[in-house]
C-alpha cells in the first residue's frame, strides 16, 4: 500500500445538513435537494473549484473550495470528487484555477510549470481516462496558442474548462435518449455504483435514460446496489434517486441474482471509468460480477459512455491500470468499530473490467455501439469527427 501524506484541509464554504447556502434552490416545500447542487463549478472571484464533498453525503452537504494543486488532488483521491465526467470537469476547472496561479508572463516558463501541475493532477486517479482526456485537452489549448499572450491564454483556458462542464449535460442528455430507447415503460433496472448525476453535470450516465424517464412518465422500478467497499450505490445513487421521486430500492451487492431470478430486472445500466477500442470497459469494481449473473438470466448489460471515457488507444481491458485502493476501506471504513482481524490481507481494486461479450451495448452520445465493438466504436468515432473535425 502506498504511503500518502496527509490530506490539506480544504476551505470549506458550507456546512449544512440536507441543503445547502450558496448553491441550491429550495423546493415548493422549502426543503433544498441535492439535485439543484452543482456537482462540480467554478468560483471565478477566488478562483477555486467548488465541489460537493461525496464522502459527506447523504447525511450532510457541504461545499468544499478548492484553490491549491495539493486541495485539489487530494479531493479526487479521497473521492471528494469522484466518477470520471466529474473528475475530468474537476480537473479541467483545478488546471485553469492553478494556470492563474502561475506568476509568470513568459510562455516558455508558463508551459513548464502549466505541465508541471497537470502531471500531478493526473496522478490522483489512474483508471478514470476522463482525468488526463481533459487534461490533455487543456493542454492543447496552451500549446496551439504559443503565439498568445499568457494573460489571453489563461481566459482560453477558462473558456475550454467551461466548455468541458458545458458539453457534459449535453453529452449525458444524448446518452439518456439513446438508452431510453433500449428500454420500456414499467421496466426494472439495475445499476452499480453511482454514475449519477453526482457523478456528472446534471444527468449522469447510467442514470440519465432513467431521469429522461422519469420526465417521460416511465415508472421505471430501479435497483441500486450498494456497492461495497465505499458505498457509492448506497450513499450517493440511492440518494439522488429518491430526491428525484424515481421508485429506487437499495439492495446489497451479493443481491442482484436474486431480484434477477426473481425477473425484476429488464436490464442493466452501468457507468464506466474507461473502454479499451475492443468494449472491454473498466467500472466500479463488482460491475463485472453483476454481468455475468445477468449474462446467466439473460438481461442486458448496457454500459453508457461518454466518447470522453472510450480510449481507442488501449486495446483491451487487459492494458487499464486498475487503481488499488487502502485496505481501510475494507476493514473498517463505515463500521463503528473494525469488522476484521487486525493484519488480515486485504485485496482493494477499485475497478474491475467487464469483458465485452458480456456487453449487450455500449451507449454514447452518437448511438449505441454493439459488438463487434471494434468495428462499431470506431463508426462511433468517423460520426463524432464528422461533427467536431477539431
Ligand atoms: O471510484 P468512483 O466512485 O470514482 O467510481 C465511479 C464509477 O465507477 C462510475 O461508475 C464511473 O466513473 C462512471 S461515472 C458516470
Amino acid at each position: 500500500m502506498r504511503e500518502r501524506e496527509k490530506p490539506a484541509e480544504s476551505g470549506r464554504t458550507a456546512d449544512i445538513p440536507g441543503g445547502g447556502k450558496e448553491q441550491g434552490q429550495k423546493n415548493m416545500d422549502g426543503q433544498k435537494n441535492i439535485m439543484d447542487y452543482e456537482t462540480v463549478a467554478l468560483d471565478e472571484r477566488e478562483p477555486a473549484v467548488v465541489i460537493i464533498d461525496q464522502t459527506r453525503l447523504p447525511g450532510r452537504t457541504e461545499l468544499i473550495s478548492l484553490k491549491s494543486a495539493k486541495e485539489i488532488w487530494d479531493a479526487i483521491y479521497l473521492l471528494k470528487v469522484r466518477g470520471a465526467p466529474a473528475i475530468g470537469v474537476a480537473a479541467a476547472f483545478g488546471i485553469y484555477v492553478l494556470s492563474e496561479k502561475i506568476r509568470t508572463e513568459d510562455y516558455d516558463a508558463f508551459l513548464a510549470e502549466f505541465q508541471k501541475q497537470k502531471a500531478y493532477l493526473d496522478s490522483a486517479r489512474p483508471t478514470a481516462v476522463n482525468l488526463s482526456w481533459a487534461l490533455n485537452r487543456m493542454e492543447r489549448v496552451v500549446l496551439k496558442n504559443a503565439g498568445r499572450s499568457v494573460t489571453e491564454i489563461r481566459v482560453l483556458l477558462k473558456r475550454e474548462a467551461v466548455a468541458i462542464r458545458d458539453e457534459d449535460v449535453r453529452v449525458c442528455r444524448a446518452i439518456g435518449e439513446y438508452g431510453l430507447a433500449l428500454v420500456r415503460p414499467g421496466d426494472g433496472i439495475l445499476t452499480h455504483c453511482n454514475a449519477g448525476k453526482l457523478a456528472t453535470v446534471k444527468y449522469g450516465t447510467a442514470t440519465a435514460p432513467i431521469y429522461l424517464g422519469q420526465e417521460r412518465g416511465y415508472h421505471f422500478r430501479v435497483f441500486a446496489d450498494e456497492t461495497r467497499p465505499l458505498l457509492q450505490g448506497a450513499r450517493l445513487t440511492a440518494y439522488e434517486l429518491q430526491s428525484s421521486g424515481v421508485d429506487v430500492t437499495l439492495i446489497c451487492d451479493n443481491m442482484s441474482a436474486a431480484v434477477m431470478k426473481n425477473g425484476w430486472v429488464n436490464a442493466v445500466f452501468v457507468g464506466c471509468d474507461r473502454v479499451a477500442a475492443n468494449g472491454d470497459a473498466a467500472n466500479k469494481i463488482g460491475t463485472s460480477v453483476v454481468a455475468a449473473v445477468a449474462a446467466c438470466y439473460g438481461v442486458p448489460v448496457y454500459v453508457c459512455a461518454p466518447t470522453s471515457t472510450i480510449d481507442m488507444d488501449t486495446a483491451t481491458g487487459g492494458e487499464i491500470h486498475i487503481e488499488q485502493r487502502p485496505a481501510e476501506e475494507v476493514t473498517e471504513m463505515w463500521y463503528r468499530e473494525r469488522m476484521a482481524p487486525e493484519g488480515v490481507k486485504v485485496f482493494n481494486p477499485a475497478f474491475d473490467v467487464t469483458d465485452h461479450t458480456l456487453i449487450a451495448g455500449i451507449v454514447t452520445e452518437y448511438g449505441v455501439a454493439r459488438a463487434p465493438y471494434t468495428a462499431s466504436l470506431k463508426e462511433i468515432f468517423r460520426k463524432k469527427a464528422a461533427e467536431r473535425p477539431d
